[in-house]
């Protein structure tokens, strides 16, 4: 499904330039549940960015299917990242002022989809949500703001689920119920790739990388 060869992103600003991703293949198929683990500043973030088509690689090709993402120009990039990708942050990133409901049809709204009720209020009932509708984030916990964000990423049936850190803000016991549900998830198929530097998240995904300074150090899966 994806496809990364010889991927380099070199950051320039002034006179600094910070080589983020240095030589980077990678290979992950369809249905995958990958991790990418390293330390702050490895390039974690970046790669991601990348694989969601947020940002361009300085060299190197990056294939989806036969799609050649890497060639692809800012409106092409955008119509790539709303039919394939839904992203997941540490920090949950939902409206304040839209409640859960909301924040999960906006996606919807963007996409100019007509019966957007019926498929927010599946989609909560599927990832067991369907109690907070009407509630906002103020007044849901960590765990339950994550659960509506990867719903809100979920809504518009991205094929891949790009999470970075989705457990960073949360405590072990919610963050291991959040993977449970990316695990879910993954089972019915969906494509789920997770950044993180929590030992026990890795383990639950079926592969992992491990980047340093930029380049993949470690390669394993189960
Ligand atoms: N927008 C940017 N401009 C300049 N340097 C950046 C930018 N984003 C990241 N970097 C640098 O690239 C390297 C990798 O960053 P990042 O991918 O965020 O790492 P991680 O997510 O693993 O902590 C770091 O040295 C960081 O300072
Ligand atoms: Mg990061």
């Amino acid at each position: 499904m994806i496809r990364l060869k010889n991927i380099n992103k070199i950051y320039s600003n002034y006179e600094n330039e910070t080589k983020a991703l240095n030589d980077i293949s990678l290979e992950i198929g369809q249905g995958e549940m990958l991790a990418i683990t390293g330390t702050s500043g490895s390039g974690k973030s970046t790669l991601l960015h990348l694989l969601g088509g947020l940002d361009m690689p300085t060299s190197g090709e990056y294939f989806f299917d036969e799609l050649e993402v890497s060639k692809m120009n800012d409106r092409e990039l955008h119509a790539f990242r709303k039919q394939n990708i839904g992203f997941v942050f540490q920090d949950f990133a939902l409206i304040g002022r839209y409640t859960a409901f909301e924040n999960m049809e906006l996606p919807l709204i963007a996409r100019g989809v007509k019966n957007r009720r019926e498929i927010v209020m599946n989609c909560m009932k599927r990832l067991g949500i369907d109690h907070l509708a009407g509630k906002r984030p103020a007044h849901m916990s960590g765990g339950q703001q994550q659960r509506v964000a990867i719903g809100r990423a979920l809504v518009s049936n991205a094929r891949i689920l790009l999470c970075d850190e989705p457990t960073g803000a949360l405590d072990g016991k919610t963050g291991g119920e959040v993977m449970d549900l990316l695990e879910e998830i993954n089972r019915e198929g969906k494509t789920v790739i997770v950044v993180t530097h929590d030992i026990k998240v890795a383990e639950r995904c079926r592969c992992r990388i491990e980047i340093e300074d930029g380049r993949i150090v470690t390669d394993a899966s189960d």
